[in-house]
């Protein structure tokens, strides 16, 4: 039977984080994929599967930076073990899939079944998946069919009513039918800091100016590029993201606009630049701020005159293409010391939307832990609640790394924690002092009463009478709740 994903041989650094052996804390060991797909890999090093069901992987990309993920150990083979990744987010697989194409062995032999042909093909003439791995919108394509296929076997055991139940989730759930596509899905936090970015990414979504998301690393510049495009007419066509930073100074030009066959040494055949492949939908650059001057102005032009033109080329080419561009580099000093070009700057920084530190944002640092939590421990089947401790040392801790780090700590506390309530030892935190923690279970109580009350007039629709029935309280306290909450 031919493979459901792409799977290629490679030769990747990883770290595998798993329990200490019957001791607290963690241990991180250098290991090596070699062989990598959207489902999986095969690790190069010997772990104990029956201790380690869950693990930790960390692993950096080459132009794409350092992912950490969860994988579950599968079996043991040879002097390694196979592991099936977890639910690995939109970016995340858009960015290994960008790795695996590019080391695949050849365009000829089928990445599925193995069979080589002689010439190129659309499919494979033996197991029919698409061979065209290059082209632009191939994984999505082949997400579509894998799901189309795995929906279509398992459909012969659904009943009628499951039938309904499915049809009416992809409406309600999945198609917002009757429902307003809302921000608060992807991003969680209720802090004045987050409202204020929600309200501008709403504002600025339906309109094609650029944007500039600012704010220090892990606060979500990523998340709000896509929420933009996602909101924006645009929204199904590319949304194509290049990372400044993490390609080399001498590739970065080619990646962006192009180039003709022949154009430099080693370049073999002509490629589309991303600012084309973005046709029709939007383009961010991250990390502007380490673009170079030659490549500032040249988006600087871009943005006048929406021409693009590949190296080695005489002559641009008109695309509509939106950019957003983010940085969490203080753009100012870099003006004044010459590294960015004021005249960009400005183009940019016309509508700035920028996000706070997770520091600055009030309960949503245990608000977004609770969150991950159950995110995680719900994709484990597994139950986990933070003790009144962690709590505590959640909301004393500064989060420098942001929400990124949030969820690193939460995954790898699901990893290690051996009873139910994780533990600040498990996240790695400091442990709070016992005044401290009962001064916090007292404002834990309020801000969950507090989370209730909104949640359940946001329900009702701001009807009173039914806040009361949902809540189990009379009319009169749900006043005095309002009152007390200035809701
Ligand atoms: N408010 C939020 N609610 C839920 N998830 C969030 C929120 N903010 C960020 N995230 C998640 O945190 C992770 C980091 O966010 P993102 O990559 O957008 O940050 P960034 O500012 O681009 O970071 P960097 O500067 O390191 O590239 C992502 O997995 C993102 O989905
Ligand atoms: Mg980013």
């Amino acid at each position: 039977m031919p493979r459901l994903d792409v799977r290629c041989k490679v030769d990747l650094p990883v770290s595998v984080i798993t329990m200490n052996n019957g001791e607290k804390g963690i241990l991180e060991t250098s290991a090596r994929f070699s062989s990598i797909s959207l489902g999986g890999g095969y690790i190069n090093e010997y772990i104990s599967d029956k201790k380690n069901k869950i693990i930790g992987l960390k692993y950096d990309l080459p132009s794409h930076g350092e992912f950490e993920i969860l994988g579950e150990v599968m079996r043991s083979e040879g002097k390694g073990f196979a592991t099936r990744f977890y639910n690995l987010n939109r970016d995340a697989k858009i960015k290994l899939w960008d790795y695996i194409k590019d080391n695949l062995a050849d365009d000829l032999t089928c990445p599925y079944c193995g069979k080589g042909h002689t010439q190129k093909l659309r499919s494979c003439d033996t197991c029919g998946w698409g061979m065209n791995i290059h082209s632009q919108n191939y994984i999505v394509d082949h997400e579509k069919e894998s799901f189309i296929n795995r929906l279509e076997s398992k459909s012969k055991q659904f009943s009628i009513e499951d039938i309904y139940k499915t049809l009416n989730y992809v409406d309600v759930e999945i198609l917002k039918i009757g429902k307003n596509l809302d921000i608060n899905e992807e991003f969680v936090g209720s802090s004045q800091g987050l409202l204020n970015v929600f309200s501008m990414i709403r504002k600025v979504a339906p309109t094609d100016i650029p944007v500039l998301i600012t704010g220090e690393s892990g606060t979500g510049k990523e998340l709000t590029a896509m929420a933009i495009h996602e909101r924006s007419q645009r929204r199904n066509k590319p949304f194509v993201t290049i990372n400044c930073a993490a390609i080399p100074e001498n590739l970065i030009e080619a990646e962006l606009f192009g180039h003709e066959k022949g154009a430099f040494t080693g370049a073999y055949n002509s490629k589309m630049g991303k600012f084309e492949y973005a046709e029709g939908g939007t383009i961010f650059l991250d990390e502007i701020g380490e673009l170079s001057l030659q490549l500032q102005s040249k988006i600087l032009r871009f943005l006048e005159d929406r021409i693009v033109e590949r190296i080695g080329k005489n002559g641009g080419k008109k695309v509509d293409v939106r950019l957003v561009a983010a940085t969490n580099r203080e753009l100012k000093n870099a003006i004044a010391s010459g590294s960015f070009r004021k005249d960009l700057f400005y183009r940019l920084d016309v509508f700035n939307i920028h996000l706070p530190p997770v520091r600055d944002r009030g309960d949503d640092k245990v608000i977004l832990a609770r969150y991950f939590l159950n995110k995680f421990s719900k994709e484990m089947n597994l139950t986990k609640t933070f003790s009144a401790e962690t709590i505590e040392s959640i909301k004393r801790y500064d989060w420098p790394g942001n929400v990124r780090e949030i969820i690193n700590k939460i995954r790898r506390s699901v990893v290690v924690s051996k009873e139910l309530a994780i533990t600040p030892q498990d996240m790695d935190l400091e442990v709070p002092a016992d005044s401290e923690v009962l001064t916090s279970l007292r404002e834990e109580r309020y801000s969950m009463e507090k989370q209730k009350l909104i949640e359940a007039l946001k329900h009702c629709n701001n009807n009173i009478s039914k806040v009361a029935r949902v809540l189990g309280i009379s009319r009169p306290s749900v006043y005095s709740l309002r009152k007390k909450y200035n809701i």
